[in-house]
């Protein structure tokens, strides 16, 4: 059944005051499975839907098919895009020419490799707050540490790193808008620091091109493999793409983590006790608080037919994942965060072609960070609640998160 209403649900999503708990307006939208708004625009927030979505080559990804075409969405000179933003044949080969230097099967142990590396960095920053009584585990911990280990992946020297943690916070800033004209300068500032990006990741290619070492960079352009190698403009876009997609996300991953964490007080005490916990309590707070709230930006080629309803072709779809994520059609009681349930079949990293590339990464990131957090602080407990959060509604999570405790373990 379509419904169309008189209030633009998506409007009440965007809308600040709704960013502490977007909860109740999703089980508004899951009364309609695909709701059809004022401007002709699709909402779907329910879970069977959004995975059949997911999976039908009929929704495009590829910003060109966009009523705008792709204005404004171009990463690269002219009007190129990274593979988030490609279909088929594009995006597959893009994603598996990125893939032979990020994981299996060609290289198994890269991520396991980084592991220890990222113990020392959490370790590090949280050393530092020792003879403290309360920080902001966002500006701590959550921001930094992504941004260094996707430099880590990358290949960037740390000494050039400070430039990255200036230059996400550009780039991630259009999601802060107040307003159009605010929209609009942001944008532009964050063009020119996508740039900026651009030539840095030109000239180190050129360096590892010369004395190539063991990082992505190096691999994708030295690639002697049989589908060749990646152009360098499809390099570039790619690395840009990893640090964005490879950042806020995970920031908000590890602020959310946090915070329910703490809503949740028994589930320390146990994690303390059984350290290995830890990985069902990931998957569970991916689908109970998703960093990704929506992937919106879905262009359908054709008319499709899903729930009862038929999206014409070339309409825009928004895929609510966070509203997927609590339909009780999916799991039973979905509001309780229960590291015991058995469902693990959440939609925090979309599905589809498109699934999270940065999974198994983003997976151990925040094991590792919200791991050493639980064994170290003592009596931790949250300052403000809700907390403040980043305007931004579709990659959402706290701006700061003020936590006091009574001291650091070692
Ligand atoms: C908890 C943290 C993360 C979450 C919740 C997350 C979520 C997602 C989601 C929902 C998508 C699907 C987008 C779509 O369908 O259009 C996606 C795609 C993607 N993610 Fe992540 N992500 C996370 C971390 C990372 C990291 C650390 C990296 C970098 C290594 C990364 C790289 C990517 C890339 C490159 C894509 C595009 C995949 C494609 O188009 O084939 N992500 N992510």
């Amino acid at each position: 059944m379509t419904e169309t209403s008189q209030t633009s649900l998506m409007q009440r999503m965007l809308d600040y005051a709704n960013r502490p708990d977007p909860y109740p307006l999703y089980e508004e939208l899951r009364r309609t499975p695909v709701r059809r708004e004022e401007d002709g625009t699709y909402l779907v927030g329910t879970y069977r839907e959004i995975v059949q979505l997911l999976h039908d080559p009929r929704l495009s990804s590829d910003a060109r098919n966009r009523p705008d075409g792709g204005a404004g969405a171009g990463e690269g000179d002219g009007m190129s895009f990274s593979f988030i933003l490609l279909d088929p044949p594009e995006h597959d080969l893009l994603r598996r020419l990125a893939m032979r230097h990020f994981g299996p099967p060609h290289r198994p142990a890269f991520l396991d490799g980084l592991r220890a590396d990222m113990a020392r960095i959490v370790r590090e920053r949280i050393d530092a707050f020792a003879g403290r009584h309360e920080v902001d585990i966002v500006d701590a911990l959550a921001y930094p540490f992504p941004v260094t280990v996707i430099c880590d992946v990358l290949g960037v020297p740390h000494e050039d790193e400070p430039l990255f943690h200036e230059w996400v916070e550009e780039i991630i800033q259009p999601g802060e808008a107040t307003g159009p004209v605010d929209l609009e300068a942001r944008r532009k500032r964050a063009e020119q620091v996508i740039s900026k990006a651009r030539d840095y990741f030109a000239g180190l290619a050129e360096e590892r091109r010369q004395a190539p070492r063991d990082d992505m960079l190096s691999g994708l352009v030295t690639d002697d493999g049989p589908e060749g190698r990646m152009s360098e403009d499809d390099m570039l876009n790619t690395a840009v793409l990893l640090l964005i997609a490879g950042h806020e996300t995970t920031v908000n991953m590890i602020g959310n983590g946090t915070l329910t964490l703490l809503r949740h007080p028994e589930v320390i005490e146990r994690l303390r006790r059984e350290p290995q916990l830890i990985a069902r309590v990931f998957e569970e707070l991916i689908r109970y608080d998703s960093p990704v709230q929506f992937v919106p930006f879905r262009t359908t080629v054709a008319d499709v037919e899903v729930g009862g309803t038929t999206i014409p072709k070339n309409a825009a779809v928004t895929l609510v994942l966070g509203s997927g994520n609590r339909d009780p059609a999916f799991c039973a009681d979905p509001d309780r965060f229960d590291p015991d349930r058995e469902e693990r079949e959440h939609l925090g990293f979309g599905g589809g072609i498109h699934y999270c590339f940065g999974a198994p990464l983003a997976r151990m990131e925040t094991q590792v960070a919200l791991g050493e957090l639980v064994r170290r602080l003592e009596n931790p407990r949250l300052v403000n609640d809700p907390p403040p959060y980043r305007r931004n509604a579709f990659l959402r999570g706290p701006r700061h998160l003020q936590v006091a405790f009574d001291g650091v373990r070692d």
